[in-house]
């Protein structure tokens, strides 16, 4: 099998991101658009050599079983929503999630037309925004994003789901998250990191010893009860307007089990009352969960 290239892909310089919910009775021919999606991302790498193009499809847990009614996979569930008080991570579900990345804005934007077109009148348009590096892979608080994502054959072992029906494909979780850019601000710079736990100008890790139990790094690094680390591939980058920024958080991950104990972490308060304070200072608008099928599968289920 072989996964869609979106999934493991190296950074890119921008990306389109789309959410689609798919119209009444239009299932059957959805299915059958997306059977000629592993072709649309060939062409698009082949016609453009240069520009690193990746793309991703990924269904959408309410959209499965009507698109793919033969089998689902395993551990596909819905977006794990969070509430405590203020700080919210929503569940906002979308049939169709496409990340559309490459090193050129305008191969990403004719992805996007192509895609448009693959799906015109069979789909509404729900959200759409457009990513893109910022400075040195930093994040709009200032900090570098990604350092200690999966290097090299780890991606894949991290982010592909390893054999059975489902081999190559990968549990994706999207949220968009809003910055809350003025409150962040007013922290100094070693209040900042302390909400990291790495340094801002040199992105230097903190010692683990010197990290606060609030600190993000701190409640996303974990481990399971056999004691191995519990790793995600982030793919996530910024986006920005004239009057508001924020983030793109995309995992992708062989279960959606380290996603959901990271971000549980992050919101629920341990037994000492400590949660993730960047939470204070981003709020997710939005947050869905998918699979993202190999493009064996996309191809011959469909056709
Ligand atoms: C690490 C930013 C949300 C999981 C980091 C780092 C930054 C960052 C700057 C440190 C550098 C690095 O290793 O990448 C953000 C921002 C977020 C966000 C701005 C939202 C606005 C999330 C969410 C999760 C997550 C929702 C998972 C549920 C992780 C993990 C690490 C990390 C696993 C690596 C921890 C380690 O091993 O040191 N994030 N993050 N992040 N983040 Fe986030």
């Amino acid at each position: 099998m072989t996964a869609q290239a979106g999934i493991c892909a190296e950074p890119n310089l921008h990306a389109h991101y789309l959410m689609f919910n798919i119209l009444s009775e239009q299932y059957a021919k959805v299915t059958h658009a997306l059977a000629q999606v592993p072709a649309l991302w060939q062409e698009l790498t082949q016609t453009y050599p240069d520009a690193n193009f990746s793309g991703l499809v990924a269904i959408g847990n309410a959209a499965w079983d009507s698109l793919y009614p033969s089998a689902r996979p395993a551990e596909l569930t819905a977006f794990p929503a969070q509430k405590q008080g203020q700080r919210v991570a929503p569940e906002t579900p979308f049939d169709l999630f496409f990340q559309l990345r490459a090193d050129r804005l305008d191969i990403a934007y004719i992805a996007q037309q192509k895609v448009m077109a693959l799906l015109a009148k069979l789909v509404e348009l729900k959200d759409e925004r457009q990513g893109f590096r910022y400075l040195e892979m930093r994040d709009m608080t200032g900090f570098v994003d990604g350092t200690e994502n999966p290097q090299g054959d780890e991606r894949a072992q991290v982010a592909l789901v390893q054999e059975g029906p489902f081999a190559d494909g990968s549990y994706v979780h999207v949220q968009n998250y809003k910055h809350k850019m003025a409150r962040w601000e007013k922290l100094a710079i070693k209040a900042q990191e302390d909400i990291y736990g790495r340094t801002k100008p040199d992105n230097i890790e903190y010692a683990s010893a010197d990290k606060a139990p609030t600190a993000h790094t701190k409640r996303t690094s974990l481990k399971d009860d056999a004691g191995n680390s519990m790793e995600i591939l982030r793919q996530s980058m910024p986006w920005g307007t004239a009057n508001a920024q924020g983030l793109v958080f995309i995992s992708c991950c062989n279960t959606p089990t380290h996603f959901e104990r990271m971000l549980s972490n992050m919101f629920v308060p341990d037994e000492q009352g400590h949660f993730d304070h960047l939470t204070l200072f981003t709020q997710a608008e939005t947050g869905a969960a998918f699979f993202a099928p190999s493009q064996e599968w996309l191809s011959t289920k469909g056709a």
